[in-house]
């Protein structure tokens, strides 16, 4: 499937649904339109609630992320993206660390699939400075190895990559219109930041390339999610 197209249907906020229990990840999901967004599971909530979590949510009419960054040996990264395929998500994701040969690997599990998923990487995580690259061997700075990363994951034939808004300028110049760039770090000015450092806001964040925005909490622990997020949606569409 073409991914311009599939980029273009809307909507471009995906709804990270951490929580450690299915419970409450499912009875925040029922407070959300599917229309307006798609949500994310990631390792807590899959570790502990298992492919089922994703069926009930699909079961309520989201489009899931599955945001369980697979990395190791391609063949065992490429069965893993098959099974998230044969769970119907809409888009898997694996660690370019693991390479170009385990990124081939993966996008060729791919092939043939009835709901193919869309395929991105993650490169460096956010959680890394220039130090902890040394510390594993990897001199130089954090963003020309996030710029290296991106660059393989493009030439393995992956459909995108997992960035901060700040590096989606440089990326998205990088892969071009159809390369779908995934931005988490969305914070509207003046709401509280969290962990998160160095946010930008969701308008800002598709100023500066961004295709889809990962909006956790200023989501979840509003009083009323759907009004968040339909904030969020206005201010992006302004
Ligand atoms: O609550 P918040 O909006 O900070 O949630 C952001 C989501 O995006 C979380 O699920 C977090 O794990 C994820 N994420 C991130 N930064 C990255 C990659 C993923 O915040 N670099």
């Amino acid at each position: 499937m073409h991914v311009s197209a599939l980029q273009s249907s809307q909507p471009r906020v995906v709804v990270a649904l951490d929580y450690a229990q299915l419970d409450g990840a499912l009875s925040l999901a029922q407070r959300l339109d599917p229309q307006s967004c798609r949500v994310k599971v990631g390792k807590e909530l899959f570790t502990r609630a298992g492919p089922g979590a994703v069926e009930a949510l699909q079961h309520l009419g989201f489009e899931v992320f599955l945001d369980l960054k697979f990395h190791d040996i391609p063949h065992t990264v490429a069965q893993a993206v098959r099974a998230a395929a044969d769970l119907g998500v809409w888009m898997v994701n694996v660690h370019a660390m693991g390479g170009r040969r385990m990124m081939e690997a993966a996008r060729e599990a791919l092939v043939g699939s009835s709901q193919r998923p869309l395929l991105i990487a993650v490169t460096v995580l956010t959680s890394m400075e220039k130090q902890d690259l040394h510390d594993i061997g990897l001199d130089g700075e954090v963003d020309a190895q996030v710029r290296r990363l991106a660059a393989l994951a493009r030439d393995s034939g992956l459909d995108g990559v997992v960035c901060s808004a700040r590096e989606a300028a440089d990326l998205r110049q990088l892969w071009g219109d159809a390369g779908v760039l995934v931005t988490p770090g969305i914070r509207q000015p003046g709401a509280p930041a969290d962990d998160q450092r160095r946010t930008v806001s969701a308008a800002e964040a598709l100023r500066l390339g961004a295709s889809q925005l990962v909006i956790g909490r200023p989501i979840t622990q509003a009083p009323d999610p759907q009004a968040a997020l339909e904030r969020i949606l206005r201010e992006m569409s302004v």
